[in-house]
């Protein structure tokens, strides 16, 4: 991220990410209180600074002296600097070390409580740099469908629907911009829970009406799939698979322009700010080629996660969908250990549905961040009807986790895990076992391959 990108063309304060590790965090507060806010990298300049309309800046370092510098003519801008920890030491560097800052400076301490830190930016915000309150997601979804509009004109725009919650906010944003003109393709690859094709059909096609074209794939991907048992080659199937109907799709479509894709704050600040390395390499599923030949639309791309949910429920998204839990883009196919097959896949998602319908029944479903059924490879010895039975065993899994880069394992009342357990074993045919999973990440991953 050599030159800012500018998101929002509205007031702003902008967070410099200074090596803090509570930068989204405060980014996100900032926008909490109403004020939109927007987080780049320390390479930023004062020229770019001042397009981008910013009415304040925060320096947000970490506890420890960093080695980063800023365009000193950031600081000439006149407008309120606020310097946290080491952006605190580094205005006062700046002015000779004399606790005498010009006027517009100020500084914080986070060895205070976080309660004191969020009054010390609201007050920030609020008194010191006078920002006016106008970021709201009824404000964000008005000015994205005229900027929508007039990007678009009357021509078309394609959008590859995966059920998730950003594509679908996307399809619903963009809908809501230009109706016909949008059209959503959605590869029904055999891979999805029980119960989501159902739930992409009935709201998009019966309940948006839009132009949405399901396509049929689950024979194809399986007949791909057989005999694989390396869960990086299946991955690598299942994604090329993808794109090869997604391609061979939109090539009967006639007259598009524009790809709209899910893209949200976090992809783009995860991608490379400049003092982190990029951790995250999971290939999404979904995720299309470069060269296809289609100008790109990316309204999401300025809003965090739980924005991005709140918009979906502000155009009429149903709550399945805009709280839909993580799920990897390679599916049930990750979770079918060794060899997929229908009837694997038949078995690990009944007994997915079993723990979702009961962690929804105790109220747990907003608590736990992901949740579901693996099926290893793997069977085992066991009674039923005083008979042996030699029958697969089910993996139970869930987590919690900000996002998925650590996670701790979900202490779900016992009486809950039994009830789940009894039920698997006695409804979902040839599953003789439920073990539930207690691994931390590190050092487990929270999906099984
Ligand atoms: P792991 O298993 O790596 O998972 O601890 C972390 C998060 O990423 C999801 N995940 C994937 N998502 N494609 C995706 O789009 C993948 O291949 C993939 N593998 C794991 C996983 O569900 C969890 O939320």
């Amino acid at each position: 991220m050599s030159t800012a990108p500018l998101l929002i063309e509205q007031d702003k304060i902008v967070v410099i990410d200074f090596g803090s590790k509570h930068n989204q965090l405060i980014t996100r507060t900032i926008r909490e209180l109403g004020v939109y806010s927007e987080l780049h990298p320390h390479t930023v300049t004062g020229e770019e600074l001042k397009s981008m309309q910013a009415v304040g800046v925060i320096i947000s370092g970490g506890e420890e002296e960093n080695v980063y510098n800023i365009d000193s003519s950031v600081l000439d801008l006149g407008i309120p600097v606020l310097g946290i920890d080491s952006g605190a030491q580094f205005i006062l560097k700046h002015f000779g070390g004399s606790s005498e800052l010009p006027a517009n400076f100020s500084t914080i301490e986070t060895d205070s409580t976080g309660d004191n830190v969020k009054e010390k930016l609201r007050h920030f915000v609020e008194n010191i740099c006078e920002a006016e309150a106008s970021w709201s997601m009824k404000t964000f979804i008005e000015i994205e469908v005229e900027k929508i509009r007039s990007q678009v004109g009357d021509r078309k725009v394609l959008c590859a629907l995966s059920g998730g919650v950003d594509s679908s906010v996307v399809a619903a944003l963009i809908h809501r911009a230009i109706g016909d003109q949008l059209t959503c393709i959605f590869v029904d690859h055999g891979l999805l829970r029980k119960g989501e094709v159902e739930s992409v059909v009935d709201t998009f096609s019966n309940q948006f009406h839009m132009n949405f074209i399901k396509v049929d794939a689950r024979k194809r991907f399986l007949d791909k799939l057989t005999g694989v048992t390396d869960p990086e080659q299946k991955r690598k199937i299942i994604g090329n698979e993808f794109i090869y109907v997604f391609d061979e799709e939109s090539a009967k479509l006639e007259g598009i322009d524009f790809l709209a894709q899910g893209t949200i704050y976090a992809d783009i600040i995860e991608s490379g700010t400049a003092t982190k390395e990029v951790i995250k390499s999971h290939h999404n599923v979904g995720g299309l080629p470069e060269d296809m030949d289609f100008e790109l639309i990316e309204p999401l791309k300025a809003l965090f996660k739980d924005e991005v949910r709140a918009v979906g429920a502000e155009l009429g998204l149903p709550s399945e969908i805009v709280h839909r839990q993580p799920f990897p883009g390679p599916g049930l196919g990750v979770r079918v250990l060794g060899e997929i097959t229908e009837e694997k896949l038949a078995i690990v998602r009944e007994a997915d549905w079993i723990l979702r319908e009961e962690i929804a029944k105790a109220g747990l479903d907003r608590e736990i961040w992901q949740y579901f059924a693996i099926l290893p490879d793997i069977r085992s010895v066991g009674v039923r009807n005083e008979k042996r039975s030699y029958d697969y065993a089910v993996g139970l899994r869930a987590v919690h986790s900000v996002d998925g880069m650590t996670a701790d394992w979900a202490r779900i009342p016992w009486d809950i895990l039994e009830k789940i357990s009894n039920r698997i074993t006695s409804e979902v045919e040839h599953v003789n076992r439920v073990v539930y999973d207690i691994t931390g990440k590190p050092p487990g991953t929270i999906e099984w391959e």
